[in-house]
């Protein structure tokens, strides 16, 4: 039975890497079915955590945020990832949007749903991994000094398939 309530985790990353590490260890643990929304400050890493756990799927295809698409599929994992950045639409578009047919997988292969920008959905699945990414230092700082790290804060709602915020404590 899954929890409605929030678990919430927080730490550093104190470097790039540290990142992409995180980013692997998920993308080696998730199952199809996981939908990761992924939220917090322009150029924070949310991409490039999106590629770490493509990566760690084990894709190769390269991975980049779609523009001209809302979705951009990848196929040549160990399970398919579906990866939504909402930043470019307009309110009315975000209403046209339709996540619950991948992250339900009624009309698409189950897979991995990844989603930039994920305040702007209008609604969310019960079932989900908040991952919120932000500069750790104020932006005059972070302009002189853009791989200072990044805050992270992770909560969970109901399960995550693959995956339980209590692995985050093991794995820092
Ligand atoms: N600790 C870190 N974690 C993630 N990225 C870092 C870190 N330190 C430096 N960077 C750099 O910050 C940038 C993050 O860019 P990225 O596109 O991943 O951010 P984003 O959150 O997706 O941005 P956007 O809001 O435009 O979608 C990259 O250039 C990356 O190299
Ligand atoms: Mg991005």
């Amino acid at each position: 039975m899954s929890q409605n309530f929030p678990r919430i985790w927080r730490s550093h990353l104190s470097s790039f890497d540290a990142t992409i590490a995180l980013g692997r260890k998920l993308g080696q643990a998730l199952q199809p079915g996981a939908v990761i929304l992924l939220s917090g400050d322009l150029g924070a890493g949310k991409t490039t955590l999106v590629k770490a756990i493509a990566e760690g799927l084990g894709i190769s295809d390269p991975v980049n945020s779609p523009t001209f698409v809302l979705v951009n599929e990848y196929f040549d994992g160990r399970s398919p990832l579906y990866h939504f950045d909402l930043y470019r639409l307009e309110p009315a578009g975000v209403a046209g949007v339709d996540p619950e047919m991948y992250w339900e997988g009624m009309e698409v292969e189950p897979g991995i749903v990844a989603i930039e920008w994920a305040e702007r959905l209008p609604y969310l699945p019960g079932d989900r991994l908040e991952i919120r990414l932000n500069h750790s230092a104020p932006p005059d700082v972070v302009i002189e000094n853009p791989l200072s790290g990044r805050d992270i804060c992770i909560q969970q709602f109901g399960a995550v398939p693959g995956w339980d915020i209590a692995d985050f404590s093991e794995y820092f």
